[in-house]
């Protein structure tokens, strides 16, 4: 299917059928989110994902019982970083030294660039920060699972303090932002599914200057 054609097909699900989605596809579209790209290349986020049932029914309530949270097949919490310091950039500057096979040392204008920069924010800013760049991992999420033809709902309604003590998110310096529930949908009781999709016209929404 053609890439235009997948966004078409997708919809933001409203109700599942329960059927397990095959492993490949969904590592496809973790690796898709892993792919994404984020501010400096810090990745300042986990992704949590979560098949088994008995956690994604505790979960359910703190999605005010949304009924994708069990009927899907996965649950992908996109979970931004509490705090962001020279350690986690120290890090990542090994992971560039490694996987681009170059010296720790060579990198330590970029690092001092990264902390200067993150110096510079409040704590608030820097929380909202790190959250805005999980919504880009969740788009490119939305766009494998649609290339895939695997029905996903991108979802901000839960309580992020109830979904973080479900999994156990602060003991990990994580806090909820975004989800992504995977699955398929159940055509003959989803009120969406053939529902056409609305969006705001070209011409409003593109401004050619
Ligand atoms: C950040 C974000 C949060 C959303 N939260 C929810 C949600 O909690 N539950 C839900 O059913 N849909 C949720 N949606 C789906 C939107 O309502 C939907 O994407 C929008 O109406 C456009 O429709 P479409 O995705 O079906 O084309 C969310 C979408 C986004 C992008």
């Amino acid at each position: 299917m053609k890439l235009l054609d997948a966004l078409e097909w997708r919809y933001a699900v409203k109700k599942m059928n329960g059927s397990k989605i095959p492993a490949d596809k969904l590592n496809t579209i973790i690796e898709a989110t892993r792919l994404a790209p984020s501010a400096f290349g810090l990745t300042p986020y986990s992704i949590i994902v979560i098949e088994d049932e008995e956690t994604r029914k505790k979960l359910q309530p703190a999605f005010y019982n949304q009924s994708q949270i069990v009927d899907g097949s996965a649950v992908i919490v996109f979970a931004a970083w509490n705090n962001v310091s020279e350690k986690e950039v120290a890090e990542y500057m090994q992971d560039i030294a490694e996987q681009r096979g170059v010296p720790v040392e060579s990198l330590n204008e970029f690092a001092g660039y990264i902390n200067g920069s993150l110096k510079n924010l409040t704590a608030d800013q820097a929380k909202i920060w790190a959250d805005k760049q999980t919504y880009i991992a969740l788009g490119f999420g939305l766009v494998a699972a649609a290339a895939e033809q695997i029905d996903a709902t991108p979802m901000e309604g839960f309580v992020p303090a109830s979904v973080d003590e479900v999994l156990g998110l602060s003991a990990l310096g994580l806090h909820s932002v975004v989800a992504l529930t995977l699955g398929y949908r159940d055509a003959a009781n989803d009120y969406l599914v053939n529902a056409k999709k609305v969006r705001r016209a070209h011409h409003k929404l593109v401004i050619k200057k």
